[in-house]
């Protein structure tokens, strides 16, 4: 079992898509109300460059060759921006109500989310496709993007993960820490989830 890393192509969208969102998030399938808009929306997510979660955001993980994990770190991403296309995408896929139900999520997810400390390498997105979890290949992930944040000098990583996320054992393991909880009645609500940690690892 090889474990190698390459920079994704632009004609990947649907690989990544299909890692990320093949089994969508909890928190999007309640805020989509099905599991398959949930999916929908993370396909156009992928494909909608201005929210920074496509090809060129994203390294592969492969396992022997076959690209299985999607990583999207940097000391240097960006928000997302919403703008008409995206809005015009959402109410093709959620539908007008859904919609204006879901809006409210938008700052619900901000609140919960602690800002990473300055300079960090943040780990904005991390998954491996459901059939080759539990292979050591987010472990190696973490490993890879540690290597990056030291090239790049940043004093420490950083990622975000919902409270009941069980991914928080691996990152503890890996050196993680939960430095600050964000519960939020909102966001709770819509997506059943209390709130998210911030999860930083000093870098010497
Ligand atoms: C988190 C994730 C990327 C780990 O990838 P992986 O390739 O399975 O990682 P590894 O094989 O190196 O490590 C497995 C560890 O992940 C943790 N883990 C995270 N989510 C898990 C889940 N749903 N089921 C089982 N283990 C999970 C466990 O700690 C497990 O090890 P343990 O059982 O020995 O404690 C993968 O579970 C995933 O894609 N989850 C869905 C997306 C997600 O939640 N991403 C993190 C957002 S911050």
């Amino acid at each position: 079992m090889e474990i190698t890393f390459r920079p994704a192509r632009h004609d990947e969208t649907d690989r990544i898509a299909e890692i990320m969102f093949g089994e969508p998030p909890q928190e999007a399938v309640r805020v989509c109300e099905s599991t398959e808009r949930a999916r929908r929306f993370g396909y156009m997510q992928v494909s909608t460059p201005e929210l920074g979660l496509g090809w060129d955001r994203t390294v592969f993980a492969l396992l022997d060759g076959e690209p299985v994990t999607v990583l999207q770190a940097g000391s240097q991403l960006g928000g997302f921006r919403v703008t008409p296309r995206l809005i015009w995408h959402t109410i093709r896929i959620l539908g007008p109500l859904r919609t204006i139900r879901s809006l409210p999520y938008i700052s619900a997810q901000r609140r919960v989310n602690a800002p990473a400390p300055e300079g960090s390498y943040h780990i904005a997105e991390l998954h491996t496709h459901p059939d080759q979890r539990n292979r050591g290949l987010g472990r190696a992930a973490l490993e890879y993007a540690e290597k990056q944040a030291h090239k790049e000098c940043a004093p420490s990583m950083s990622l975000v993960t919902t409270v009941i996320n069980p991914a928080r054992h691996l990152y503890e393991r890996q050196g993680f820490k939960v430095v600050e909880t964000r519960t939020d009645v909102e966001y709770e609500r819509m997506t059943g989830i209390p709130g998210r940690n911030l999860m930083v690892k000093e870098l010497s």
